[in-house]
């Protein structure tokens, strides 16, 4: 029992990257578990901004080792580009300190052509993807018969009979969506694939069993998750989610390693919400606040630079991400952000049909339908970024932490006051 995992319970981007990053000297492995390179988790200290994407954040500490576990899906060449930005400012990676798992997926070209053919046929109902390829991987790793994993990338003779096999099918589909299709070539990518292999083959081993063998250890696993609960394949706001299991039930299956050795899962939650791409999302202010908060949170997208879609913070979504994932306390995000408000909303409940609930709904065509019942709270009109103490907060800031937490049903262990690691208030 001693690995603690965090989580987003949002729709992605509460700050799980801060979290994990202030968390890693007390542990021995960061493990990546699920998505790829469409996660971007800002991590900022002494003045230093690092932004990573496909990394677990573990890799900005030397004393830790980091794992890009099975549920991850594995761009090579944005793997290959992150790590250099890296080596560049830090210093040089060891194969020994960063292990890729052999069971990962790869993402090859094809799935970001086919990705943009099937969200381009979607038009208005697009689900507004990070184009990353992430889906159409997870999808040839569910279809089984088009997939190939980083144990196959780094076998030659495997790679090239795969790829024979599998992008002369890939045209012939992607050519049917889009009639500007410009077929693949096995043999340009074979080449530019091996080319990734020989450099990354020091990195893939068997993550599985390297986890095993580390609990049996006793070393403490940080598990670091990617998007958030609602953008969750199972049970987020299908089908405007992301591929994978993105809530707590995505660690298990995604790291081999059972979730029964967590002996602290920290829910991830912003003061207010946030959302990239389509999909209802009942509290959104598509209005001056939204603006403000868009603003002074600086809600951009870190890894497609789109504005976030902003609102009031949503106690029945959120509840709903806690409850699934089993937090044991949440941590809430950049609190600092609504310093500036009279007031402050947060969605206790929704309305629907003139009926009171606060279940949060299998379908999107019902969540587009929730109107939000808020309760009004004053704002503290302060600068709360300097404060270190839960003591020396306004008092109704602390009081509006207070009462998301009371709504989510779990109690606030770290409250955030800024995206300095500094920022921090743990007391
Ligand atoms: P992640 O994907 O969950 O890791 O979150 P992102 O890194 O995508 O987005 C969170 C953003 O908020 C990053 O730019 C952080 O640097 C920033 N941030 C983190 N905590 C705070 C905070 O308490 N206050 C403010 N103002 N910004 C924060
Ligand atoms: P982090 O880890 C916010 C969203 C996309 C889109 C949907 C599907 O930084 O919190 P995908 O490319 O995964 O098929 O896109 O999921 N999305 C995220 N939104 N934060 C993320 O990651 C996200 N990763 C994917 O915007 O709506
Ligand atoms: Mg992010």
């Amino acid at each position: 029992m001693s690995a603690t995992s965090v989580i987003g319970l949002q729709w992605g981007d509460e700050a799980k990257g801060k979290i994990v990053d202030l968390l890693t000297e007390q542990h021995d492995i960061v493990v990546r578990y699920l998505g790829g390179n469409n996660a971007g988790h800002t991590v900022i200290f002494g003045g230093e901004t690092y932004k990573l994407s496909l990394l677990p954040a573990g890799i900005l500490h030397d004393s830790v080792v980091s794992v890009i576990a099975t549920g991850v899906v594995i761009n090579p060449k944005a793997f290959l580009e992150e790590l250099g930005r890296i080596v560049e400012r830090r210093g040089n990676v060891p194969p020994e300190r960063m292990l890729i798992s052999d069971r990962a997926h790869v993402i090859f070209p094809y799935h970001m052509a086919e990705e943009a053919a099937f969200e381009k046929a979607r038009g208005g109902d697009a689900i507004g993807t990070t184009m990353r390829g992430i889906g159409t991987c997870y999808r040839d790793k569910a279809g089984r018969t088009h997939a190939i994993r980083m144990g196959d990338l780094i076998n030659p003779d495997r790679l090239r009979r795969r790829l024979e096999e599998i992008v002369p099918q890939k045209n012939r589909a992607i050519a049917a969506l889009d009639d500007d299709f410009v077929p693949f070539e096995v043999d340009v990518i074979y080449e530019e694939y091996s080319n990734y292999a020989d450099q990354l083959r020091p990195y893939v081993t068997d993550t599985t069993s390297f986890l095993h063998k580390a609990v049996a250890a006793g070393k403490k696993l940080l598990f670091e998750g990617a998007q958030g609960c609602l953008l969750d394949i199972d049970h987020g706001s299908f089908p405007y989610v992301t591929s994978s299991n993105s809530s707590g039930c995505g660690i298990h299956s995604g790291s081999g390693v059972s979730e029964r050795v967590i002996s602290k899962m920290i829910g991830i939650v912003k003061a207010y919400t946030t959302r990239v791409g389509g999909g209802p999302f009942p509290t959104e202010l598509d209005d001056e606040i939204g603006q403000h908060i868009r603003d002074v949170g600086n809600e951009y997208g870190t890894v497609t630079g789109r504005p976030r879609r902003c609102g009031w913070f949503d106690a029945v979504a959120t509840g709903y991400g806690a409850r699934l994932s089993g937090v044991d306390c949440i941590a809430v995000m950049l609190v600092d952000v609504l310093d500036g408000l009279d007031e402050i909303k947060i969605c206790e409940a929704y309305d629907f049909n003139g009926v009171r609930t606060t279940d949060f709904p299998s379908h999107v065509e019902d969540l587009a339908q929730m109107k939000p019942i808020y309760r009004t709270v004053p704002g503290w009109k302060t600068d709360i970024t300097g404060i270190r103490k839960r003591a020396d907060l306004p008092e109704n800031a602390l009081k509006y932490v207070e009462t998301v937490a009371e709504l989510v049903g779990y109690p606030v262990e770290i409250i955030s006051v800024g995206p300095d690691r500094e920022q921090t208030i743990l007391e």
